[in-house]
């Protein structure tokens, strides 16, 4: 499949699984930029990542800390790019090296600054469905690695059975 895919969850727990299943196929280095507006889903895609990756324990919304670092299978590098101002802020939280440090990076609000961000990259929109609880999920690989992981994400969730996971 060549393009954006789009996929919807029904529920905060669909969302979760969707994550779930995405944390399966992450690899070191690995960068998600999530746009949506507030209350999207962006940070319950999150947690559903990190519960993936055996992180312990609650992952809060990074929303005031701007970044977060969990442990688990890999590391958690969760940021939310919500109260900078400017791209130059960026430098503040380490950003770039943050990005290189062997970890996954989950950007909230990734779409804020676009020249910043890496050349490879998957990002994932969401936006509100028909239903209260619909999230439509758009996914566009930007470079060789994300769009591998698009496609491979867009099939583990296609799959209502078990996702593939080992
Ligand atoms: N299908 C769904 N997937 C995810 N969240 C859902 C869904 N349906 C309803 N919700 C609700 O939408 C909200 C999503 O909140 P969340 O904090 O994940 O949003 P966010 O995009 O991170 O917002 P913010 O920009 O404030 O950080 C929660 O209250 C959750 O219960
Ligand atoms: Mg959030």
């Amino acid at each position: 499949m060549d393009g954006p895919v789009a996929m919807t969850t029904t529920s905060e727990v669909q969302t979760a699984e969707f994550g779930r299943r995405l944390s399966d196929l992450l690899a070191p280095d690995d960068v998600l930029s999530l746009a949506g507006d507030l209350g999207a889903g962006k940070t319950c895609l999150v947690q559903g990542i990190a519960s993936g990756l055996g992180v312990l324990g609650h992952v809060a919304s990074p929303t005031f800390n701007i970044l977060l670092v969990h442990h688990g299978r890999l590391t958690l590098n969760h940021m939310d790019l919500y109260r900078l101002d400017r791209a130059d802020q960026l430098e503040d939280i380490d950003f770039f090296a943050t990005l290189e440090s062997g970890g996954v990076t989950a950007i909230e609000w990734g779409d804020k600054f676009p020249a910043s961000m890496p050349d490879d990259r998957l990002e994932i929109a969401i936006r509100r469905g028909e239903g209260d609880d619909d999230r439509v999920f758009e996914l566009d690989g930007t470079g060789p690695r994300s769009a591998e992981l698009a496609r491979a994400w867009a099939d583990a969730c296609s799959d209502p059975g078990g996702g593939g996971r080992a």
